[in-house]
């Protein structure tokens, strides 16, 4: 085991270029996005694009379902859902060609909803080769019009658009793909077009009181549903998603994160050979996670760059350096290169300024003892499959996205470095569960996203040593109260943020003119949208009492009661 300390002189170097206004200001959403942040920022210095992705599914007893993405903002869903079912599945855009597909061993497809109407000009459909291939097609939503117009049934404009709770019962034809599933359930609708005609040979397997065909089927195993099955407003969806991979589609269920690993091992061998592997630590899930499993197949031919920027929270450098050190064995290079962070964040104010700065900092530094580890083949990024999904789609015509991801970034082409993305086909529950698997710590695993420009983003104004101090002790408070009430885990972010307002205050026989701490918590899955948590008041009194107790430069504490939109979660 080779381990370095080393302290960074103070560096002068000044940003090298001016931000423009419009860059883009929010980047990534999935749990650790730090690495990938700064590869993102990089990307804007020269960059290139990552490598074409790579097989990652287990070889062995291949199988998978494949859903043709029609653009619907649920499309991703439906793939997380019949993972959950220990089902491989991969998102494609309907322009796939087959041979792309066929190495997947597919057992069939579903077919997404999406944005558009059947009868306009260039509306996606489904690949003929699916209907050819013979293997069991669920259409949802505007897969299941699709399916209606393609098979020769009939779509129309609904008078008006459907979009919520519904009753479906099940009537007509029994069908596996509803067994286990009470006679009426809720569902989630959320359509425009509606089905006038079934195809020919289809029957009516359920209705709900606006929908006749809110179910319909075939004797060769295809399906439509009106409703969505994948999002939890249909509290039976998962049923029907199981029951179509596995009594429809036959599938056996292989996808478990034990056989995924088993398999990564030998693909990362394979791949690496005998070269070497750098990465960048940050403490976050991804990076944890990928290090870890890198580590596990090839050893010390892995070294992880752990980049101390200055802005992480109080005991944040001892606990990751120790979890990777002591208990997994790894190489890593520490280095603390707060000083030269800060100092040039001296005077910063503009929030994207400062993104700019660590970001670029960060490249700088981590190719500095990337330099010094000699001669690097690869370098390990932990890129989740929505990550990929998002670069691949974006400019696709199934690209109707509310959401922009930007963190599957390039590398500055000065680092002739091969990526290895060995996560790039997880969710991120699944990287949890592989981190688990490899025996991180749960603290480490289920760690709330962090992001990677740091503290300094929670200050607002100028970053300065003081500042930080004061808002790490804050941020100690919440995390602490949040952790005691056993509420942490719920949260997708709980924190302090340290404003620029001074208020009056009286402690003892004094007025005070201390800080404003905002305290921010908030509940998402995905960060694209975030709601504030009703934080229990108790919870709440604790947080601000301990504040002003135990940070003597604070005299007040506020509870941002904003969702997101219109707020973001962050506050720069
Ligand atoms: P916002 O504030 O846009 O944040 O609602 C959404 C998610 O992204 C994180 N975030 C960032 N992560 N670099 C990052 O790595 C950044 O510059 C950055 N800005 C916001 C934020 O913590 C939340 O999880």
């Amino acid at each position: 085991m080779v381990i370095y300390f080393q302290y960074m002189a103070k560096g002068k170097a000044k940003a090298k270029s001016k931000p423009s206004p419009k860059a883009s200001r929010r980047v990534a959403t999935s749990g650790d996005i730090e690495v990938s942040t700064y590869l993102e920022i990089a990307k804007e210095i020269s960059g290139e694009q990552p490598a074409a992705a790579k097989e990652a599914v287990p070889s062995g007893e291949r199988e998978a379902i494949i859903v043709i993405d029609f653009g619907s903002q649920y499309s991703l869903l439906i793939a997380r859902r019949v993972r959950e079912c220990q089902v491989y599945c991969e998102l494609v855009s309907a322009d796939t060609p087959w041979e792309k597909i066929a190495p997947l061993n597919p057992k069939g497809f579903i077919l997404s909803g999406g944005p558009g109407s059947v009868y306009q000009d260039n509306a996606p459909m489904t690949p003929a080769y699916i209907y050819e291939s013979r293997l069991p097609v669920l259409g949802i939503c505007y897969g299941m019009q699709v399916i209606t117009h393609q098979m020769g049934g009939q779509v129309a404009p609904g008078a008006k658009r459907e979009y919520g709770h519904a009753l479906l019962h099940l009537g007509g034809v029994e069908s596996p793909l509803f067994t286990n599933v009470p006679q009426s359930t809720p569902v989630w609708m959320s359509h425009g077009d509606k089905i006038e005609a079934m195809p020919p040979d289809f029957n009516v397997l359920a209705y709900t009181d606006n929908s006749p065909f809110a179910a319909i089927g075939n004797d060769k195993n295809i399906f439509g549903l009106q409703f969505h099955p994948e999002v939890v407003h249909t509290p039976e969806g998962k049923t029907i998603l199981k029951n179509f991979v596995y009594r429809i589609c036959g599938c056996q269920g292989n996808w478990t994160m034990g056989n995924f690993i088993t398999d990564s091992l030998a693909k990362i061998q394979q791949e690496v050979g005998k070269g070497k592997v750098i990465s960048a630590l940050s403490g976050g899930v991804d990076s944890a996670v990928v290090s870890t499993v890198i580590h596990r197949a090839i050893g010390d031919q892995i070294t992880c760059i752990f980049v101390n920027h200055g802005m992480l929270r109080r005991e944040e450098v001892e606990r990751t350096f120790n979890t990777f050190r002591l208990n997994m064995g790894m190489n890593i290079v520490y280095v603390d290169a707060s000083e030269r962070f800060l100092e040039r964040l001296k005077g910063v104010t503009d929030p994207e300024t400062k993104r700019k700065i660590i970001g670029e900092e960060f490249i700088n530094v981590f190719e500095d003892e990337a330099k010094k580890i000699g001669k690097v083949d690869f370098l390990a990024q932990g890129t989740l499959y929505p990550d990929v999904i998002e670069s691949a789609s974006s400019g696709s015509t199934a690209a109707a996205k509310i959401k922009s991801h930007h963190n599957v970034g390039g590398l500055p082409s000065r680092m002739t470095l091969k990526l290895l993305e060995p996560l790039r086909y997880l969710f991120k529950d699944e990287v949890r569960q592989v981190g688990l698997e490899l025996g991180l710590p749960e603290e480490m695993v289920w760690r709330q996203p962090f992001p990677g420009p740091g503290l300094s983003i929670r200050i607002i104004g100028e970053v300065t040593k003081e500042k930080l101090e004061i808002l790490r002790a804050a941020d100690w408070v919440v995390m602490n109260e949040i952790k005691k009430a056993k509420l942490y885990r719920q949260l997708w972010q709980s924190f302090a943020i340290l404003t620029d307002v001074h208020s009056v205050g009286v402690m003892g026989d004094y007025r005070t003119y201390g800080y404003l701490v905002a305290v921010r918590a908030v509940t998402s899955d995905d960060a694209m949208t975030a709601d504030w948590s009703r934080l229990p008041y108790d919870v709440l009194a604790r947080i601000s009492n301990r504040i002003v107790n135990e940070v003597p430069e604070v005299n007040r504490v506020v509870y941002d009661i904003t969702s997101k939109p219109p707020s973001t979660i962050e506050w720069e």
